[in-house]
């Protein structure tokens, strides 16, 4: 493909390019090489379908790299529902070091042996849920071309169970140290080494309290019925240190269903961070330290997308947060509420966030939203000003719109590839998966957008999920050629031990296991190669 063409298909037309080559995800950097090459082959994608088999495009194929349930230690076993994924090698190399992984819910009927969801509970059950969610730190290492996972008293578990302090000066609800995390849905990876960890639907573990009252919503899981925590403590974007499992919750970046925290290191060592509250017209935020390597020190700001800005969420600078709240924390933990107070535009489900790995462009998967009738959901995009992620204002359009014609819909989780190419995982619901109007879009999905050759821009579906599965947290190792990938929720729709919808992956009889899975093949190195 021509310079001048890919320019435009990657939105920047002939304009002169802005935004520095060779720009520092915090993931990876990618070179102008990347721009000059193209996938110049035919990308034969797999054929949407309802079976109950991780089903991968010509070209690529699975192991299994850790089942819920396994032992990582001799304390510990690996959680359940297994979301967001990050590897972060060892000091000087590609091919071993650790793999985060995030547990974002249970399921009663597999992790506490509840029949029905409104059966009580023992105590010994809810500490069972509590211990099951939060995130696993996996030593893995690559042995002749195969991930292992290296079971060592290294690995560690940070739970629902764990105490966490926090990065804030004032206590939250009489404390500075909360209990456990949970809800952990995606994340994101520091310049300093670090994971952060999402806490998402936490009112579904300890409900949420009635604004300005000292009664709570319950919860469906019912927690609070033995542990009183109140839903203040959960919300937060979550910091862990992979090497020690120590952690810390991240007050400044403010209290909602946090998808997600993508983190863009600026030129000086302050950093941005995206983060989008995944819930019915919710909004997106970004937060701008104003202090190198700082999640303390900053200013949280929502877009507004009818004006094209950034706007601040600062208690001392903005009279409309004074005439409501009490200080900077209350507007912190009343996120959602100060957000609409500032003209924070609701949108649909902002769920994943990725930043453009070659020109800076940042993408927001918003997942759909049924009270609106879009049920397919579609990929933002956010150009900021001069391409600078510390600019207030920016340019917005729709990147790509789910539905029949492009052939997925519900996007959550993004990845980009060593060369630049999109990757998409789907988020149909269970309730409504392979019926109208998703028939068309088989069980959920992983999805390759090509940047360049026969096929750019095109959406392809190249691995279909086992039974009421969802593909969750798409993660490359170092050379590109292993995307890590969950297997969140098979069997999730489950009438019962005897009546399993899934038996996903060790088949037979087999009750269903959330597990992850390294995927490679002569698709990935061929992109890789490019
Ligand atoms: Fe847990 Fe918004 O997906
Ligand atoms: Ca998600
Ligand atoms: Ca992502
Ligand atoms: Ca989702």
């Amino acid at each position: 493909m021509q310079r001048r063409t890919f320019l435009e298909f990657l939105g920047i037309g002939s304009v002169t390019l802005a935004f520095p080559l060779g720009y520092i995800s915090c993931n990876r950097k990618i070179g102008e090489s990347a721009l000059k090459k193209t996938i110049d082959f035919h990308v034969k994608g797999v054929t949407p379908n309802p079976n109950d088999t991780l089903d991968l495009a010509e070209g690529l194929q699975f192991e299994t790299l850790i089942k819920w349930g396994d032992s990582i230690s001799s304390e510990d076993y690996f959680g359940f529902n297994n979301d967001y994924l990050a590897f972060m090698p060892f000091d000087g190399k590609t091919d071993e070091g650790y793999l985060w992984v995030n547990h974002e819910y249970i399921n009663p009927r597999f992790v506490s042996g509840i029949k029905s969801k409104t059966d009580p509970r023992t105590k010994l059950q809810v500490e069972q849920e509590m211990y099951n969610v939060g995130g696993s730190i996996l030593h893995i290492k690559q042995e002749n071309g195969q991930w292992k996972h290296i079971r060592s008293d290294k690995n560690r578990r940070v739970s629902g169970l764990t105490p966490i302090p926090i990065n804030w000066d004032e206590p939250i609800r009489g404390t500075k140290t909360f209990q456990g995390t949970l809800g952990n849905c995606s994340g994101g990876v520091t310049p300093w080494g670090t994971i952060l960890t999402c806490e998402e639907n936490y009112d579904s573990c300890y409900g949420e309290r009635i604004y300005r009252s000292e009664v709570c919503e319950p919860s469906s899981l019912g927690w609070e019925n033995f542990y009183e925590n109140p839903p203040e403590h959960y919300g937060w974007v979550v910091e862990v240190n992979p090497k020690t499992g120590e952690a810390q919750k991240h007050i400044a970046l403010g209290r909602c269903a946090h998808e997600c925290a993508t983190v863009v290191e600026l030129a000086d060592g302050r950093v941005v961070v995206y983060t989008g509250d995944d819930a019915v017209d919710e909004c997106l935020y970004k937060f701008v330290s104003s202090k190198p390597k700082s999640l303390k020190e900053g200013t949280l700001y929502v877009a507004n997308l009818a004006k094209g800005e950034w706007v601040s969420l600062d208690y001392n600078s903005q009279p409309a947060l004074q005439a409501e709240f009490e200080n900077q924390t209350d507007v912190l933990v009343h996120l959602r509420r100060a957000a609409k107070i500032v003209g924070g535009t609701p949108l649909d489900r902002p769920e994943d966030i990725e930043v453009d790995p070659i020109n800076g462009n940042v993408l927001v998967s918003l997942t759909n939203n049924f009270p609106k009738e879009n049920y397919f959901g579609s990929i933002l995009k956010i150009e900021e000003k001069d391409a600078a992620h510390e600019s207030l204002s920016f340019k917005h359009d729709t990147y790509l719109a789910g539905g029949e014609e492009t052939g997925f819909a519900c996007p959550d989780n993004m990845a980009f590839d060593h060369a630049g190419n999109l990757w998409i995982t789907s988020d149909i619901s269970g309730s409504v998966a392979n019926k109208p109007p998703f028939e068309s879009f088989g069980n959920n999905g992983l999805y390759l957008v090509p940047r360049s050759g026969p096929q750019a821009g095109q959406v392809i579906p190249v691995a279909s999920a086992p039974i009421d599965a969802e593909l969750t947290g798409p993660y490359f190792s170092p050379d590109g050629k292993t995307l890590f990938l969950s297997v969140q929720h098979p069997g999730e729709k489950s009438k019962s031990l005897d009546e399993l919808s899934s038996n996903w992956p060790e088949g037979g009889n087999n009750i269903p296991k959330p597990s992850v899975v390294c995927i490679s093949g002569l698709l990935l190195e061929k992109v890789q190669m490019l």
